[in-house]
């Protein structure tokens, strides 16, 4: 293991409650490298928050280890893991101004006052709080309150920067402008980060890895670029971006791929397989024993007369023009819901109400197989 590294093993969170245990973290593993940005998303409720409390020492672990650098950090208070913390509430202290809101890690900490005055003043600068040090946050935007607790939370450097939801409160703009910072920050920092997060665009934009749960589990951890081509389950691929489905047959299987029957009888060529979960079969209505998965970017519509029919077809229900894409929505009876296609390139004869093609490239058409 290298020095900043953390190791999470077999940690599991059982909520005792009155209406009986809650499972909020079930048999999550993880090594995450010292110096990565690495984000927890999932869907609210998947127990996101649970992971980064026990991480902290803020809530207790029913099993499992969590070690970092080298140590259990069960066995240090919550005050001694030196993490800087940075949540959705801010959860500034009102009745102090900026500088010392920005402060209190250091005073917390004996730093001297020279020390303390010089870092305080470099971070509210690099932040761009430069001129707000004596305000309070009652008289800050949220993105200025935002910034704040962010300098609180590296004022000391920490050993670990965990973030949950930090931007929910911002409104787009903002959001996009202040991850970026985060991401800056940590990068220069060179700082383990950990970011929790509902909002899968942000998770992909900021991370260098993403774990991904569902339920307490933890369904897949791997880059950006890899969950978004080769999601591990329907869950992942569904969840990361947006993914039309084609239950059908695999047949022909071998090294190179497969051709697979949907349920007109049309072929689809594959080139990958994963494994369908018996489970999420049901949950996404797979009525076949394989189902296809194919990005709306990677799907083409050629208006046909039906005779050409050897493939997938379908009716043009609507289009929606977006700016930078056309979005189409198309009726098949081949897919679990209407068809999403995108495209840059509009085909000027593709109209709604029009029976079109639909073509994939067998690299893009994901199979996964029971
Ligand atoms: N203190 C608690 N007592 C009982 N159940 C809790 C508690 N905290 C969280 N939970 C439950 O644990 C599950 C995971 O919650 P959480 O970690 O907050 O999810 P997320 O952050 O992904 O939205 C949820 O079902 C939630 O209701
Ligand atoms: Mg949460």
């Amino acid at each position: 293991m290298k020095q900043r590294d953390l190791h999470i093993r077999g940690l599991s969170k059982v909520f005792e409650t009155s209406e009986g245990p809650v499972h909020a973290v079930r048999d999550v593993n993880l090594e995450i490298s010292g110096d990565e940005f690495f984000s927890l998303l999932g869907p609210s409720g998947c127990g996101k928050t649970t992971t980064l409390r026990m991480i902290a020492g803020l809530e207790t672990v029913t099993a499992g280890t969590i070690d970092f650098a080298g140590r259990n950090l069960a066995r240090l208070a919550s005050a001694e893991r030196n993490l800087g913390m940075v949540f959705q509430s801010y959860a500034l202290f009102p009745h102090m101004s900026v500088f010392e809101n920005a402060a209190y890690g250091l005073r917390l900490r004996k730093v001297g006052q020279r020390q303390l005055a010089d870092r305080v003043h470099q971070l509210l600068d690099a932040l761009g709080l430069e001129g707000l040090h004596m305000r309070y946050p009652s008289d800050l935007s949220g993105g200025q309150q935002q910034r704040v607790s962010i300098a609180r939370a590296l004022a000391y450097d920490p050993d670990m920067f965990l973030l949950d939801e930090p931007l929910a409160n911002l409104d787009a703009k903002l959001r996009v402008q202040m991850r970026e910072e985060i991401r800056r920050i940590q990068k220069d920092l060179g700082v383990l980060a950990l970011y929790v997060t509902h909002d899968q665009e942000e998770a992909m934009s900021v991370s260098d890895r993403i774990g991904v749960f569902k339920l307490g589990r933890l369904m897949q951890v791997a880059s950006p670029t890899e969950v978004y081509r080769h999601p591990a389950s329907l869950f992942v691929a569904d969840f990361i971006g947006k993914i039309n489905f084609f239950p059908g047959d695999v047949l022909n299987a071998d090294r190179a791929g497969a051709s697979v029957r949907l349920r007109s009888g049309g072929m689809i060529e594959v080139g990958r397989f994963e494994r369908l979960d018996a489970d999420e079969r049901i949950e996404f209505g797979i009525d076949r024993d394989s189902v296809v998965a194919v990005r709306p970017e990677h799907i083409r519509l050629t208006p046909t007369s039906g005779e050409d029919a050897a493939g997938l077809t379908g009716t043009v229900r609507r289009i929606l023009f977006l700016g930078s894409i056309v979005r189409y929505f198309v009726a098949c009876e081949d897919a679990t819901k209407e068809v999403m296609v995108e495209t840059a390139d509009p085909p000027a004869d593709v109209t709604e109400g029009e029976r079109v093609r639909l073509d994939v490239r067998r690299e893009h058409a994901l199979c996964f197989r029971s």
